[in-house]
């Protein structure tokens, strides 16, 4: 039994953080949330004060004018603020964990100055563009290109499904430079938004998350200085996979939020509606079903906490990661469909709330690696 990554003993620290946010998400992204997710609007407001309140780069190292939180701390904010609303949650685990991560780990002094500070502040928000059309969970099969032309490359190319697609300042995009040497000839490259060249596509009209923005990106001879690489020649895929494995921590916790967000609701409502003379909490299907869910929240709770803390304790956790991935979104889809049966009718429709949860539900089960690709992260790691 490895029991590393198992202290959970949360700090005065980590329980203000999840007062803020929950305090946040109640005040402020309750209010509109089903509004939003009907006209699919952005949340640019909601986005802001998140940058205001240092909810967009809170493990960002205050150096670079950011929170210096631990990965708990952000696993704890992303669980309350996806409770509510996940397409703010998805804004809020892109720019922290794959564009603010990725670049304070593997970015230069100036490549930080320049972005990292801004993006820790909310200043801009930032995209992270490895998906095409043709390389989703295959991702080593990039057809973007990076040609090298000395002092810069020249990128050519579509991205597809990119969250932030259309808000973003920063881009961080993965292309082949070298053919011949595979994933190990990918380079990934700081964009700006508005780069000659440089289109964003149609937004896209989704199941869910419907407030977040995604896009397809298309590069048409757009030059990018050389000191916008992060890393050296051919590093871009092996920082695609290290960012993901954190990535994959915040969408875990987001499933989480997910899931604990329907349960609290549908908690709440078999306690008020009657039915044969009686509280619907006072069945025993009804009940057992509350006892399941938050018997597996717990569990998916404690997967996610887990890979936070062997995050922050500089173990490995790309096992770990991937576990909570999968365990947890799982359980957001399984539980936030229990909440609907719950609400009966109501749960059908959106004043209750559980029927978006249940739509926002299903994308944790496919973005960041799909289930699928969970599943042959974790059995590889079986083998080593
Ligand atoms: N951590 C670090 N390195 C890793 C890694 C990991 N988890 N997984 C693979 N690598 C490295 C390998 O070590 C290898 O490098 P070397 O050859 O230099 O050692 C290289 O990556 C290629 O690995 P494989 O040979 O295993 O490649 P593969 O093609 O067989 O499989 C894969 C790779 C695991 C399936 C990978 O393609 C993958 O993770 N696919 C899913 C892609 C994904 O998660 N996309 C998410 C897009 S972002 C997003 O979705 C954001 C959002 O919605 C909000
Ligand atoms: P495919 O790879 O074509 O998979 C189709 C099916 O086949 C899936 O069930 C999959 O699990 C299965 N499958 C594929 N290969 C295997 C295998 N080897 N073994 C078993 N099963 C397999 N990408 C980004 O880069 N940045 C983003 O910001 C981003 N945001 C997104 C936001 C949204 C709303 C969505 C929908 C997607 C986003 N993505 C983003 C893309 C996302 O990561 C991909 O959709 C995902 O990785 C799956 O790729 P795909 O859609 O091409 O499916």
């Amino acid at each position: 039994l490895d029991l590393s990554g198992l202290n959970f003993n949360l700090t005065e620290e980590h329980l203000a953080v999840q007062e803020a946010a929950r305090d946040f998400a109640q005040t402020e992204l309750l209010p509109g949330v089903i509004e939003r997710d009907t006209a699919a609007k952005f949340p640019t407001e909601q986005v802001r004060r998140m940058g205001e309140l240092g909810f967009l780069g809170m493990m960002v190292s205050p150096d670079y004018g950011g929170g210096g939180m631990d990965t708990v701390s952000y696993v704890i904010a992303m669980e309350e603020i996806s409770k509510v609303d996940a397409s703010c949650s998805v804004v809020m685990s892109v720019n922290n964990s794959l564009v603010c991560w990725g670049l304070e780990a593997f970015g230069t002094e100036d490549q930080k100055q320049k972005y990292l500070t801004r993006l820790a502040a909310g200043e801009i928000i930032g995209a992270f563009c490895l998906s095409e059309p043709e390389a989703g969970s295959d991702a080593t099969s990039q057809h973007t290109t990076a040609i090298d032309h000395g002092d810069h490359y020249i990128l050519n190319g579509t991205k597809n499904w990119i969250t932030n697609g259309g808000s973003a300042g920063a881009y961080l995009v993965m292309a082949q430079t070298d053919v011949e040497k595979k994933h190990r000839g990918i380079n990934c490259l700081i964009v700006e938004k508005g780069q000659a060249g440089f289109v964003v596509g149609k937004k896209e009209d989704k199941m869910g998350i419907r407030a977040s923005d995604t896009h397809s990106l298309m590069f048409t001879d757009v030059h990018v200085p050389k000191e916008n690489r992060i890393g050296d020649d051919g590093f871009g895929f092996k920082f695609a996979m290290s960012t993901l494995n954190g990535g994959r921590i915040g969408i875990a916790a987001q499933a989480l939020g997910i899931a604990a967000g329907a349960y609290e609701r549908a908690l709440a409502y078999a306690q008020e509606r009657q039915s044969f003379g009686k509280k619907i909490f006072e069945h025993q299907a009804i009940q057992f079903k509350l006892a399941e869910m938050a018997t597996k929240i717990e569990a998916a709770r404690l997967l996610v906490y887990k890979a936070a803390r062997l995050k922050d304790e500089h173990k490995d956790y790309v096992q770990a990661a991937a576990m909570a991935k999968l365990f947890a979104s799982d359980v957001a889809m399984w539980a936030t469909t229990e909440a609907v049966q719950i609400h009966g009718g109501y749960g059908y429709v959106k004043e209750y709330h559980v029927e978006r949860l249940m739509r926002d539900a299903k994308i944790t089960q496919i973005y960041e690696g799909t289930s699928e690709i969970q599943k042959l992260v974790i059995a590889r790691e079986l083998l080593k």
